[in-house]
């Protein structure tokens, strides 16, 4: 998957690095910042969505899709599309934007709107990426687990930065048996479950 990443999507995977980048420091209001995953994050998730079941492969948070442009690396492997869902309409934008770039609209199912109202129209789920706001993690996560095909994955992030907005949810899934569930610590934390 790395060693084939076209010169497209490294150019705009380094485009969205350093605008990340810029607005930690300049300023930008939060709601309009990247939020992104670092790189060493997206091989993480690359890795992982390449190795899960078979399924359907689906992430909560776009941004402006570069959390996405890892997981395209599996989907294309597996030759299926990325279901990826975003709430605001400039993120919807910017995303639009890098998959056109990145020439992946083969492998990209961009739906904008609440993933938490939609996310009940996805079975079968292989590989799930969760990275929107922190408050809603644990309802994801109600809604998610069950359509988890056996040995699916949940992957959870900031996990370690958002430890005690997490507390909930991560206590709820220690004892969950459904899940085996373990914190890796990667970039800002990421929290496995995979269905048992
Ligand atoms: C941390 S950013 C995602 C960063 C992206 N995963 C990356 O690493 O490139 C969180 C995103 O989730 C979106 N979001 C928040 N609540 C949402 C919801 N209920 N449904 C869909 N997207 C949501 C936000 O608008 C924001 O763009």
């Amino acid at each position: 998957m790395f060693h084939t990443i076209t010169p497209e999507i490294k150019t705009r995977m380094l485009y969205l690095e350093e605008k990340d980048q810029l607005d930690r420091k300049d300023g930008t209001p939060r709601m309009q910042r990247l939020r992104q995953i670092p790189p060493e994050t997206g091989k993480f998730l690359s890795i992982l969505a390449a190795s899960s079941p078979s399924g359907n492969m689906i992430e909560v948070g776009t941004s402006a899709g570069y959390s996405t442009l890892w997981l395209i690396l599996a989907a294309k492997l597996r030759n299926q599309k990325i279901i990826t869902f975003e709430l605001l309409e400039e993120k919807i934008k910017l995303a639009k934007e890098t998959f056109r770039l990145s020439i992946v609209e083969p492998f990209v199912d961009l739906r904008q709107g609440d993933a938490l109202k939609n996310l009940d129209l996805i079975n079968d789920i292989a590989f799930c990426f969760l990275d929107c706001e922190k408050e809603l993690y644990f309802e994801c996560y109600k809604k998610i687990i069950p359509k988890l095909v056996k040995g699916g994955l949940l992957v959870c992030d900031n996990a370690i930065n958002h430890r005690e907005t997490l507390a909930t949810m991560m206590n709820y899934a220690e004892k969950d048996q459904r899940v085996d569930v373990v914190l890796v610590p990667i970039g800002k934390g990421e929290f496995i479950c995979r269905k048992v």
